[in-house]
């Protein structure tokens, strides 16, 4: 079976992406991989810090590396913005195939340092293991937002200019590259007339996108995908993003069959009967973004 890289690479010349979701649960795991498997497509698995504390570190690596092998399938394991060189070691020592160094938030020649720290400590550890890089602001976690996040990139002198992309790669010998293009996490929610309150589509900035793959060629990463619309989301990919991070539309999907089902079978206690519907609605969100970021559509 092909490593990550290669996979990573072979999206790249094809010009499709590889599709990355995030869990906390064994149940949204199983949703996300039995979508990839139906489709054949790779797919990678994350853990926030705050998921991989719940769900543990060596548990999601467990059951990640059980489903490859068992299946031979390309499923594979992300740290996700991992912001201490403390949780870096957490995730070597428990098998994870990536791990993104996010020190975004600190100064540009703060961020170079920790994350050339960061990668010099994994590369010492195994070289196999994907080392991500993350450069501009672009929000903070996965939620539904009544207004946008106060510094957010939004203006084009706000993103990941190119030349600034160019010295951070080639200081830090990051692997993959994660650049703020204009999408942020979360989803923005805001009411209509009606008062219901609807998803509005962050414009990701497709030029941009291009120039900084023309400038670092390196394969690139696109966080904050929830609320993206199809039409960026193919152009992004055109221009040369390579992972694409999907979290907020999983969690709404999971939440919204769980209320459901709670209130259509009050007197349900069995949890693998109440999580179903939870169960069915990631897998579908999953697959239909799988299917777009593979251009299986
Ligand atoms: O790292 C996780 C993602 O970037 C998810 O962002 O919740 O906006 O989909 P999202
Ligand atoms: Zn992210």
């Amino acid at each position: 079976m092909d490593n990550l890289i290669d996979l990573i690479r072979s999206a790249e010349k094809n010009k499709v992406c590889i599709g990355h979701f995030n869990v906390s649960d064994s149940i949204v795991l199983k949703a996300i991989f039995e979508s990839a498997k139906e489709l054949t497509v790779p797919v990678i698995i994350g853990t926030s810090e705050g998921e991989a504390g719940f769900i543990g570190r060596d548990l999601a690596s467990a059951m990640v590396q059980r489903l490859r092998s068992e299946n031979k399938f390309p499923i594979f394991l992300n740290s996700d913005h991992t912001h201490s060189l403390e949780e870096v070691k957490k995730a070597v020592d428990a098998g994870y195939d990536a791990i993104i160094f996010d020190a975004s938030k600190l100064s540009f020649e703060e961020n170079i340092k920790q994350t050339k720290d960061a990668v010099e400590y994994i590369k010492s550890k195994s070289e196999n293991i994907l080392v991500e890089g993350e450069l501009g602001y672009l929000g903070d976690s996965s939620k539904l937002l009544k207004e946008l996040p106060k510094n957010l990139a939004i203006n084009s002198e706000d993103l990941t200019k190119p030349e600034e992309a160019a010295i951070f790669v080639k200081e830090t010998k990051i692997d993959l590259f994660a650049p703020a293009v204009g999408s942020m996490h979360g989803m923005l929610m805001l009411a209509d007339k009606e008062g219901k309150a609807n998803s509005v589509p962050r414009p990701l900035n497709i030029k941009r996108i291009s120039e900084i793959k023309n400038t670092v060629k390196t394969p690139l990463v696109l966080h904050g995908g929830s609320g993206t619309s199809d039409e960026d989301f193919v152009a992004a990919i055109d221009a040369g993003i390579n992972i694409i991070h999907i979290n907020t539309e999983i969690r709404v999907a999971w939440k919204n069959a769980l209320e459901s089902s709670l209130l259509t079978n009050k007197d349900e206690i069995a949890p693998y009967k109440i999580l179903k519907p939870s169960f069915e609605g990631v897998k579908s969100v999953v697959k239909s973004r799988l299917q777009l970021f593979n251009k299986l559509v």
